[in-house]
């Protein structure tokens, strides 16, 4: 319209203009208000964001791949051996560096898309991987290396195993899923946990809540307003130092719960890699809280019983509605639940 407005305010200077030369301004003005127009609807149609490193770096690159974040006092140890995913449904399993067997039970079991392909089918060609995540124990490193040139599903971080120090390693499974990885729903979970596949997608695909929320869907058992623990004896106990509001914001237990990508982007700029909360997943609804997205839908299980599984280790109970649960306590359990479910 710029363009326009100049010409029509000295409309006599127009005569001047020969008629070939506003035949050709016109073309080009109306050519570019298309291309325009149709770039736009390009850019809105495409429903996965691609960044431009899932489109430029291959999947068998050898290159050394630069620090994921410099500051961070947390890096990866096998950034080499890691094959990027493009697809649906990235899953992120937090796993303890020596449990090779859990991993195997996981990859030979739920996580082992081939297993679902009639599902995948089904929901318009859904792709799943599965990843761990670990942290680092010098004894058993080198055959984690191993286990990782193999599989390239391992996400080896340089943190000593412990319990409290997950938040760090989460924020760089998130982190490089962001910079590697094309995906729309991240699932984050532990090895010791059975995910019924075909619930997953039927939760992710059909259910009215997931569906209206679009991208910015947060799911899983959350806990709505609880207490940080303030009995100083406790091995929960969190100081008002630590922590100083009455209750955390709404959190999903950290077993299994399931993010959009657009969240994942949003809370990545509040990641503190300095100090961050140690409970990882209470972080998790923590870092949502800040980033403030508006729209967000946040999913509450209520009785569905669909996040809120538990099950003890010592029985292998089949819990119909379930999409995750916890304890798997061996691998007939895994592979007889994955079993039941297909
Ligand atoms: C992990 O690597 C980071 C970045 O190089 C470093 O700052 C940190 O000290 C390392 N941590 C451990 C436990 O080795
Ligand atoms: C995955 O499942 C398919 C189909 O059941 C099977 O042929 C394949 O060997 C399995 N792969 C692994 C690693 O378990
Ligand atoms: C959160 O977002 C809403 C709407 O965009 C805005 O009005 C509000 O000020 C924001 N709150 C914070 C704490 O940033």
């Amino acid at each position: 319209m710029q363009i326009m407005i100049p010409i029509l305010n000295k409309l006599p200077k127009v005569r001047r203009i020969s008629q070939k030369k506003v035949a050709v301004m016109v073309v080009l003005f109306f050519g570019f208000v298309w291309m325009a127009t149709n770039f736009e609807i390009t850019i809105r149609r495409s429903k996965v964001p691609i960044t431009i490193q899932t489109t430029t770096i291959t999947l068998t690159t050898k290159r050394k791949i630069p620090q994921l974040n410099p500051k961070a006092n947390i890096k990866l140890l096998n950034a080499e051996d890691i094959e990027r995913f493009t697809g649906n449904i990235l899953v992120l399993t937090t796993s303890g560096i020596q449990n090779q067997n859990k991993r195997d039970s996981i990859r030979t079991t739920w996580g082992n898309s081939t297993k679902f392909i009639e599902y995948r089918k089904k929901y318009n060609h859904i792709t799943y991987k599965v990843y761990f995540n670990t942290g680092f124990r010098s004894d058993t490193i080198k055959a984690a290396k191993l286990e990782s040139s193999n599989f390239k599903d391992m996400l080896i971080t340089n943190r000593t195993e412990g319990y409290w120090d997950l938040s760090r390693r989460v924020m760089l499974g998130f982190l490089w899923s962001l910079e590697y990885c094309s995906y729309d729903y991240l699932l984050k979970g532990d090895d010791d946990v059975f995910t019924n596949i075909p619930n997953l997608f039927q939760i992710i695909y059909t259910d009215p809540f997931v569906l209206e929320h679009k991208d910015r869907i947060y799911a899983g058992l959350i806990y709505p307003k609880t207490l940080p623990n303030r009995n100083r004896r406790s091995k929960w106990y969190i100081s008002k130092k630590e922590y100083a509001p009455d209750t955390y914001p709404p959190f999903a237990t950290g077993l299994g719960f399931i993010l959009t990508r657009l969240i994942v982007e949003r809370i990545r700029p509040h990641f503190d890699w300095v100090n961050p909360f140690r409970m990882d997943d209470v972080y998790v609804g923590m870092l949502i809280n800040r980033a403030n997205i508006t729209g967000l839908g946040i999913r509450y299980t209520k009785d569905e019983k669909q996040f809120s599984g538990f099950n003890s280790p010592k029985q292998c109970k089949y819990q119909k509605n379930a999409v995750v649960y916890h304890k798997v306590g061996s691998h007939s359990c895994m592979k007889s639940l994955t079993d039941k479910s297909i």
